[in-house]
């Protein structure tokens, strides 16, 4: 009771009970995959996750590193009232485009004024200098490796009582391996970089479920 094919027919029972259908988000995942964009998204709870986070909150603006076809965008985007505001910076242009695409019929389904959703395309450490904050919500899932300085702009785009959030910080256990690949390596960046930072204070927890055996962490600005 602990392989893959649970973690999936667990994560099935709670997006069936918990999250619902959910016909935007439907559309989104079918036309990212008729696009060709690899399967990468937030799956239907953890998308859930980030929107309750910001819910929690009150977030007003919402920052995220890494597009893809917009599906943790959408999630995030609905916790915002019409005078929110979500940045997203993307590289690729098709990803924006699909993404861009995805947004837009997401949010004439909510049959209300909805807030500003803005992708930019461009590396996001070339964009990120450009952006005023403060955000109350950054969400970082781009590139593994520049996750350090990703968080270093995000922090500094915050206010106290901001939450940052980095994705993938597990990555099937691999990051308990101080040989580890490129990207674990930008993991251990990134918790020194946490451990010498007074200015947050960040858990991180491991997770499991139809994305396999991964973690987010979770940073609030002090
Ligand atoms: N947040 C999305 C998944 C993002 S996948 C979701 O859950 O729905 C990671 C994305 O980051 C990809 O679309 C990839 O093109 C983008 N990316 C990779 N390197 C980047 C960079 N340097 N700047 C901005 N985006 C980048
Ligand atoms: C993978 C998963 C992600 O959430 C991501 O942002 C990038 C890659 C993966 O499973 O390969
Ligand atoms: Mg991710």
């Amino acid at each position: 009771m602990s392989d893959k094919a649970t973690w999936r027919a667990v994560d099935e029972l709670f997006e069936q009970k918990l999250v619902g259908d959910d016909s935007a988000l439907a559309a989104a995942l079918s036309e990212s995959a008729k696009a060709g964009l690899p399967p990468i998204a937030v799956s239907a709870t953890q998308g859930k996750q980030l929107y309750l986070t910001a819910l929690s909150i009150g977030a007003k603006r919402i920052l995220e590193v890494g597009t893809l076809g917009g599906c943790s965008t959408i999630w995030m985007a609905r916790a915002l009232s019409a005078d929110g505001e979500l940045v997203s910076l993307e590289i690729d242009a098709k990803h924006a485009d699909v993404a861009r695409a995805n947004i837009a019929p997401a949010n004439i389904a909510r049959a209300k004024p909805v807030a500003t959703v803005d992708v930019i395309t461009g590396r996001a450490i070339e964009t990120l200098p450009s952006l005023k904050g403060p955000f109350d919500l950054a969400f970082i899932d781009a590139d593994k490796e520049s996750n350090a300085d990703y968080f270093a702009h995000a922090l500094r785009l915050s206010r106290k009582g901001s939450v940052i959030i980095v994705d993938n910080v597990v990555r099937g256990g691999a990051v308990a391996d101080p040989n580890g690949n490129s990207q674990v390596q930008a993991v251990w960046r990134l918790l020194d970089m946490i451990d010498k930072e007074t200015r947050v204070s960040a858990t991180a927890i491991q997770t499991v479920g139809a994305k396999g055996y991964d973690g987010f962490l979770t940073a609030v600005v002090l």
